[in-house]
């Protein structure tokens, strides 16, 4: 194992009866990184991350985190981690201090480390002045900001969080995210999986895309817009198939694909110098352009383009 890579995963794959939810995935996490794994409903995301942090058996592939093989030492695994659930798994009627007290206790911590870190943890999600509210009493940012907290509780060194945001408004999924940001500038390695195509955009150093439990595309999230073209051209015609041939052989089209609006034109030089070509070879051919629109990738084109489809939710 490369002391760089905190996570090393290869040829992963898991089975519920005939259903392949994950399809030999391999890939690899650098230690101090925030790594997503960004996929729609039902690409395996959950299915990977709980066989990872050990609440799916390892059905095949290998498997190692923070040095420690997966399938000879879970226990180890176990004590590296951090886990924050896709669904809220608070206890509701314990108070804020109490949940993290609780599973200080379950991991044998000191009770001075457990008080310290307590104060710590909650000054860094700002919930300090929450310690003695039940949890069912804390709005969802909260309930989120704890789980947090206290997947942090034995100071892991990855932070496994599947689905961080979802449910939450969009402020409060910003300001998640500046709490994952902080986590991570301490230096935990934190992996997260979310079907929020900003969320991963955003936050992460690499993403790995999943489909049908597959890796389809992985990268910085730079690289893989880059690797779309230089720009987007969205064109609505009154024919789709005859602007398609009609502007097939210009130069600077680095592909063309249909759309449920129109057509998707990934150029590969200034898509503003194209533009006005396009328009007026469609104007001599006298197809009629309903509308235009020149943007740079993102990552739901990055999606789109991997998998032929708009992110389905
Ligand atoms: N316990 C289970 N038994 C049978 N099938 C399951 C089980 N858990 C998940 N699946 C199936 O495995 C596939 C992958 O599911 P998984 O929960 O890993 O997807 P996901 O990417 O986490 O989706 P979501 O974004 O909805 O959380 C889906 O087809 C799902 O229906
Ligand atoms: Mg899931």
């Amino acid at each position: 194992m490369n002391n760089e890579n905190i996570i090393e995963v290869s040829g992963l794959s898991h089975s519920y009866d005939d259903l392949r939810a994950v399809d030999n995935i391999s890939f690899r996490v650098k230690k101090g990184e925030i790594f997503s794994f960004l996929g729609p409903n039902g690409a395996g995301k959950s299915t990977a991350i709980n066989v990872l942090i050990t609440l799916l058996p390892l059905q095949k592939g290998e498997v190692f985190i923070a040095g420690h093989n997966l399938s000879s030492s879970p226990k180890y695994v176990r004590d590296s981690i951090g886990i924050v659930f896709q669904e809220i798994t608070l206890d509701r009627d314990m108070t804020v201090r109490e949940t993290l007290e609780f599973h200080g206790n379950l991991y044998s911590m000191g009770r001075d480390e457990i008080g310290s870190r307590i104060e710590e943890l909650l000054g860094l999600v700002e919930l300090s002045d929450k310690k003695d509210i039940l949890t069912k009493n804390l709005s969802g940012g909260m309930k989120r900001r704890l789980e947090i907290a206290r997947g942090l509780m034995t100071r892991p060194k990855v932070l496994f969080l599947d689905e961080p945001t979802i449910g939450l408004d969009p402020q409060t999924r910003r300001k998640t995210w500046d709490y994952l940001r902080m986590v991570n500038d301490e230096g935990t390695t934190i992996f997260l999986t979310t079907h929020y195509m900003d969320e991963a955009d955003i936050l992460s150093d690499w993403i790995s895309i999943i489909d049908h439990g597959r890796i389809i595309a992985s990268g910085t999230p730079e690289d893989l817009k880059n690797s779309l073209g230089e720009d987007i051209i969205c064109l609505e015609t009154a024919d789709t198939e005859l602007a398609k041939t009609a502007i097939i052989n210009y130069d600077g089209i680095k592909s063309i694909t249909e759309s449920g609006e129109g057509l998707v034109i990934m150029t590969d030089r200034d898509g503003a110098q194209i533009l006005p070509e396009i328009i007026s070879g469609l104007n001599r051919d006298e197809i009629t352009i309903s509308s235009v629109n020149l943007k740079k990738p993102s990552m739901d084109d990055v999606f789109m383009h991997y998998t032929g489809k708009e992110l389905r939710d």
